[in-house]
């Protein structure tokens, strides 16, 4: 996505302009750039570097010690198989096995068109709906492999990005 054109750099401008260029900021800036490009770009860091008191050293400090920011991009939608207690009992393993299988990934990667990215996450706090896989902002619940796939179908048919 970004390999910051002049309008990305513009963006990335705009949201510094808002949200403030002092150190203290960096956590909110980054943020908002994530919210902006679904990931921090290399290029953002520099550009916000080379135009505010933050350094790269400091943003990337930030942003590799916070889980909440990806350093490399990931998919238009994000496809979440929960991997708790109750899910993993109900076959979430077998739920990220189709999916691999379907999207032709391994977990954690996204596929070559960068439209889907298959991760394991903790407890999506529906566990009543075991196993339950997240896609997009949907939740499907109570699934197993044949009805994973579909997931997919849907989200082609045209359902919630990320
Ligand atoms: S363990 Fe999967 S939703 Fe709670």
């Amino acid at each position: 996505m970004c390999q910051c054109e002049a309008n990305d750099l513009e963006k990335i401008d705009a949201i510094v302009g808002r949200i403030g260029a002092d150190a203290t900021r960096a956590i909110p800036v980054l943020q908002e750039i994530q919210k902006e490009f679904h990931y921090i770009p290399l290029k953002a860091i520099e550009r916000i570097a080379a135009t505010t008191e933050m350094t790269e050293s400091q943003l990337y400090g930030v942003a590799t010690f916070y889980s909440q920011f990806r350093l490399s991009p990931v998919g238009e939608k994000i496809i979440r198989v929960c991997h708790g207690t109750a899910c993993h009992v109900g076959g979430a393993e077998g739920l990220t096995e189709a999916l691999e299988a379907r999207l032709g990934i391994k977990n954690g990667e996204t596929t070559a068109d960068m439209k889907y990215t298959l991760e394991s996450v903790a407890c999506l706090g529906c566990c009543s709906l075991a196993p339950v896989v997240m896609a997009g902002d949907k939740t499907y619940g109570k699934l197993d492999r044949k009805k994973v796939a579909r997931i997919i179908d849907d989200l082609e048919g045209g359902g919630e990005s990320r």
